[in-house]
């Protein structure tokens, strides 16, 4: 065998602000099974990946949870590698931005850009929050749009009539954080002239190191010419300081990226194998793929590179794009339960279902990529339960019955066993070119033509026949054989059948090598099924349990939300506030809902009529009786919505962070059912 290739592969550093969905899930997924089978190969290679832990949402939100932005990136980042961890996603490091390793090998790739003279500084005029005390981002900038006059629309676009503007276009700008109107402020920024590195990036753009959809796209931007980026950030921001300059830190895409490195550093310390120099330095012979979603290409493919260029560093051999999921046709919905979190799915489907999934629709090129949740059932329990785990059920029970469970030293069928060999090079060249989908393709008609043997062959009717018990283990010897085959074969996409099936076969980790030697005169363990059909309930759960999700999330109390693109409330006007139907109402009955993990039912008294609220404020309460009889606040007018179990009329309002402290409003004694608050 050649000689093992040194390849460091990552995925897109996922932002310490919110959870992993599926989406999300795609990429990591496609990365995980590429380095799966790497590895499975004999290659040493090596997945680092951190949370992008800096920026001025993550700084905004910890501000709003009441806790420091530390405290809110540690939090995230244990629910991120957790997802992870159980989606089978097998990082060999996975760091955080806010590192020691990222901090010093930023300031370092800073100062060595700064010394060769691709730093430029100049003052930028800018929106600036007089009681906020910050610069404004375009996005917590709101306004009327200076085309249609629509209100209420961000400072770089409108979402009504589609136009393209600059901030200090828009008619009565408000700062989106606290309603103040800003000011324009003059600050010194620090600029990364991309344009010395035009003529590098012409050339490396079209070395092969992208997608020919990729390549393309860059060079129009190549040739409309580039601009120099604005690197730096004023205080306050949450990320690190710009050596030498004080109040001033690095935007969170400078160091974002060199987080592939720090994650990489910080894995070096553990492992003395590993040297940093030999993946990173200049000459280094070792490969550097980087995985993403198209809509971050021009950080990759422009920015990264150079700064890499200029730094002294090598640069990546591959940058691999992918494109968007959507669900059943259509961008993920909240309302329409399709925005379904990681957790969420693992709390009712098995991972593995949907590896295999993604595996079967990934090409190598950036389209979209559909989740059509029928398809999914379909695909999964025809391919994967009744084509590959079947042939293992077929045969195992012989081989335990009639043999002890030895399987015999036979081949009964060479043709077919020589079949699945010449497969395998094409297999393994589909993975390598990640054409995920021509894999599964190519190894689910192995497995289609090893159960047209074994049905040919009929083993459970042969041994019925007297003097056939010695054929009968022939057949089935080559079909546990074949069976393994089709194991080695989708490894890197599902490693928790993979090492179920090891355990039944009584064998070692598996790898690639292993193919070309069947197992001969061996003890198999005993068989239990290895997967189960999917359910369509259990699809439908999940669904409901992300309209549940989203619900909670609506009834969490002010400040605890996600951070939306409007990060606080703008300031309304009185006949906003008096349209918002708020009343007295009395709690006359709360319960827990069957199967709902956060929502009470309430059923309130409001007067002249009863209704019935699901609210998400099961964590604190666990004993709902107690809030029965009491008064609290209610939005009579929030239009109904439907859940699975049942629909919700309004909704009561609530304080506090969230979890435990979660504190339901009440009147003053005396207040009545009914009233209306003014
Ligand atoms: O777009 C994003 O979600 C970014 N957090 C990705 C960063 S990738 C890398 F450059 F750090
Ligand atoms: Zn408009």
């Amino acid at each position: 065998m050649s000689e093992a290739r040194k390849i460091l592969v990552t995925s897109a550093l996922p932002y310490a602000n919110g959870s992993i969905h599926l989406g999300h899930m795609l990429e990591y997924v496609q990365t995980d099974m590429w380095v799966r089978f790497q590895k499975l190969r004999g290659n040493q290679a090596i997945y680092v990946c951190a949370d992008d832990a800096h920026g001025s949402a993550i700084m905004l939100r910890a501000e709003k949870e009441g806790i420091t932005p530390e405290q809110l990136i540690d939090g995230v980042r244990a629910e991120h590698m957790a997802d992870f961890a159980d989606f089978g996603v097998n990082f060999d490091n996975y760091h955080s931005t806010h590192s020691d390793e990222n901090r010093e090998l930023s300031a370092a790739i800073y100062l060595a850009l700064r010394d060769k003279g691709h730093i430029a500084t100049r003052a930028v005029t800018q929106y600036f929050d007089p009681d906020k005390g910050m610069f404004l981002a375009d996005r917590f900038i709101k306004g009327t749009c200076p085309k249609c006059g629509t209100d209420d629309q961000y400072g770089d676009n409108c979402e009504k009539c589609g136009a393209t503007y600059s901030p200090t276009e828009l008619k009565n700008p408000r700062s989106a954080i606290s309603g103040a109107v800003p000011v324009l402020k003059e600050s010194q920024h620090f600029f990364f002239k991309l344009p010395d590195f035009e003529a590098m990036l012409k050339q490396w753009t079209r070395s092969g190191a992208l997608q020919e959809a990729v390549a393309n796209k860059i060079a129009e931007w190549l040739d409309g010419g580039l601009q120099e980026w604005d690197i730096s950030r004023d205080a306050p921001y949450f990320g690190f300081e710009i050596p030498g300059e004080p109040g001033k830190y690095f935007y969170v895409w400078l160091d974002a990226p060199i987080g592939y490195m720090a994650s990489f550093k910080n894995l070096c310390a553990r492992r003395p194998d590993l040297d940093f120099d030999a993946f990173w330095g200049k000459d280094s012979t070792a490969e550097l793929y980087h995985f993403i979603g198209k809509d971050i290409v021009n950080f990759h493919a422009l920015f990264w590179p150079a700064m890499l260029e200029g730094a002294g560093y090598r640069k990546p051999t591959g940058v691999n794009v992918h494109g968007y999921l959507t669900v059943n046709g259509q961008k993920m919905s909240k309302s329409r339960g399709t925005f379904i979190k990681a957790r969420t799915y693992l709390d009712h489907l098995n991972p593995e279902y949907l590896r295999y999934y993604y595996a079967s629709k990934l090409g190598r090129g950036v389209d979209d990529l559909d989740l059509n949740l029928e398809d999914f059932v379909q695909k999964v329990n025809s391919d994967l339960v009744g084509k590959v785990v079947n042939i293992a059920s077929r045969c195992a029970g012989f081989i335990h019955r009639g043999n002890a469970g030895v399987l015999v030293t036979a081949n009964p069928e060479p043709a077919l066993w020589e079949a699945f060999q010449v497969a395998a090079p094409s297999i393994a060249e589909a993975y390598e070119a990640r054409d995920f989908s021509r894999a599964m393709r190519e190894i689910m008609a192995l497995a289609d033509r090893a159960n047209a043997w074994i049905a040919d062959k009929a083993p459970w009717a042969l041994n019925k026949v007297e003097g056939k018990q010695a054929e009968v283990q022939e057949i089935c010897a080559l079909g546990i054989n074949l069976f393994r085959q089709l194991i080695i074969l989708l490894k890197p996409v599902l490693p928790n059948l993979a090492a179920e099936a090891e355990a039944f076969l009584n064998v070692p980790a598996l790898t690639w090598d292993d193919l070309s030697k069947p197992l001969a005169d061996h003890q198999l363990n005993p068989f239990s099924p290895l997967l189960t059909r999917i359910e369509l309930p259990k699809i439908e759960a999940m669904v409901e349990a992300s309209k549940e999700d989203l619900a909670a999330e609506a009834s969490k109390p002010a400040g605890n939300g996600e951070l939306a693109k409007d990060p606080l409330a703008a300031e309304i006007n009185f006949d906003a506030f008096a349209a918002v139907d708020l009343r007295i109402a009395l709690i006359e009955k709360c319960e827990f809902v069957e199967g709902a993990d956060k929502l009470l039912r309430l059923s309130l008294d409001i007067g002249d009529e009863k209704r019935n609220v699901f609210s998400g404020i099961k964590s604190a309460y666990p004993d709902p009786s107690k809030l029965e009889g009491r008064l609290t606040l209610y939005v009579a007018n929030l239009a109904p919505r439907k859940m699975k179990f049942g629909v919700s009329e309004g909704m009561v309002l609530a304080a506090g962070p969230g979890g435990e402290e979660i504190y339901l409003l009440s009147p003053d004694s005396g207040a009545k059912p009914g009233q209306r608050v003014k």
